[in-house]
């Protein structure tokens, strides 16, 4: 098992260039399944779901590759499997968006639940009522849900509970080529959402209102492939930024949207930190003891999002001050606290509610990441630390940051991969 050994104290300073989002990555692959053609996608991440999601197109009957760094290129035109794997459908919690799709593709799907973080229980309960609404039968029996749309899709109105970010974007999948339109209402607003809109609308689909919560498909004969630019991970770089605060230094981010992390960038200047945005950069700058923030509430977007309050969390442990998280997200996305705690953190969690108490200096420890984003912000504290910290199973961390050791080493900090 990997490991990252962090020799924190060190100031960071440089530029680092932002990869592409992987929340917007995994959907717009999944769409290629109903393009039936070439897609090209620039800007695309090389993280572990990114190839989790090029086994599932391949075994689909795909063709899926990197052609260059950050470009991968679909070839969906044969399709020879109606299903996925459970070993496959394990692998991240993004696999259910290929169901919409291959649905959307072949009118039939066969998967297993599917695996990804555990950032407590993730029905799926909303997804496979929309797809009911659009004429699908599901059986369920032994976690295997057979799905079948026997007369195709037809469109829907369908009004969200919860906008459910992975159910808007499966409702979408089904229904660009579905009979008739859809319209989803309290849909998710996530700049993702946008992104997977975009690209589906530059294969000939007819989306619109992606992004002010009510969504519009209407249901078109055929798509066709395309070349797309992935958007900028907007949670990569609040992390990065996180990094700084929690290390102290200062630095310029490249390739990044500021108007997606407007709200987390307004609490990086309530803890002193110093912010000056361009159209695609933030300079950063971090050179003052931190202060303690106003309570954080993780809400849907534009709300703080739920991604960022664990990287956001680790600069808040050496600030001075008491800061407070409210997850209202996730059940269980507070696994990082312990490991904080290892460290000399001062945080209490009651229920959805962590209370930190900033402290003086946290020490390097042996650590270990528990889930994606956790294992972002172990990091961030480990460079803000006293010391050696060890930061094991990493795999988590490498499904959504492309090497992040080196990435934070172009910014002087003292962190190896054994
Ligand atoms: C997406 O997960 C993201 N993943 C998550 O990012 C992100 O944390 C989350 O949205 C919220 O923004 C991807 O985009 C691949 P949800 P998703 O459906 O779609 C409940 C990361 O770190 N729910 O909006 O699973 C669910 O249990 C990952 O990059 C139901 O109850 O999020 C949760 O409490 C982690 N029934 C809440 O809604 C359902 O059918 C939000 O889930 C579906 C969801």
């Amino acid at each position: 098992m990997q490991k990252l050994i962090v020799n924190g104290g060190k100031k960071l300073s440089g530029e680092i260039h932002i990869q592409g989002a992987k929340n917007a990555a995994l959907p717009i692959m999944a769409a290629s399944v109903l393009c039936g053609g070439e897609v090209i996608l620039r800007n695309c991440p090389r993280i572990s779901d990114v190839y989790s999601a090029m086994r599932i197109l391949t075994y689909l009957g795909c063709k899926a590759g990197f052609e260059d760094k950050n470009v991968a290129v679909i070839n969906s035109e044969n399709i020879s499997a109606e299903g996925i794997s459970d070993e496959l459908m394990r692998e991240m919690r993004s696999s259910l968006f290929f169901l919409g799709a291959v649905l959307g593709r072949t009118g039939h799907c066969r998967i297993t639940l599917p695996g990804g973080c555990d950032l407590g229980p993730r029905p799926i309960d909303m997804h496979l009522s929309a797809l009911r609404k659009m004429g699908v039968t599901i059986r369920e029996e032994f976690g295997t849900l057979d799905c079948t749309a026997e007369n195709g899709l037809h469109g829907a109105k369908i009004d969200l509970s919860f906008p459910s970010v992975g159910t808007t974007e499966n409702i979408i999948l089904a229904a660009v080529t579905a009979e008739g339109s859809t319209i989803i209402r309290n849909a998710a607003r996530e700049p993702e959402i946008t992104d997977l809109a975009e690209f589906l609308n530059a294969c000939g689909a007819k989306i619109s209102g992606a992004d002010c919560g009510e969504i519009i498909i209407r249901g078109v004969e055929k798509l066709h492939g395309c070349q797309y630019t992935v958007m900028p991970d907007r949670i990569v770089c609040a992390t990065y930024l996180a990094c700084t605060a929690a290390a102290g230094g200062d630095i310029v981010v490249s390739g990044c949207r500021p108007s997606d992390i407007e709200i987390i960038l307004a609490v990086f200047e309530q803890m002193g930190c110093i912010v000056h945005t361009g159209h695609d950069k933030i300079y950063f700058s971090a050179n003052r003891p931190l202060k303690a923030v106003a309570p954080i509430r993780t809400m849907v977007y534009p709300g703080f999002p739920t991604d960022a309050q664990a990287v956001v969390m680790a600069p808040l442990c050496r600030a001075k001050g008491t800061s407070v998280f409210v997850e209202n997200i996730f059940e269980n996305r507070f696994k990082h606290v312990g490991e904080l705690c290892r460290m000399g953190a001062d945080i209490l969690v009651e229920g959805k509610v962590a209370v930190i108490e900033g402290v003086n200096r946290l020490y390097g420890a042996k650590t270990c990441a528990a889930d994606l984003r956790g294992g972002a912000g172990l990091v961030a504290a480990a460079l803000s630390a006293e010391g050696v910290s060890e930061i094991s199973d990493i795999h988590y961390i490498d499904r959504g940051y492309e090497e992040i050791e080196k990435a934070l080493s172009s910014l002087g900090a003292d962190i190896i991969r054994i």
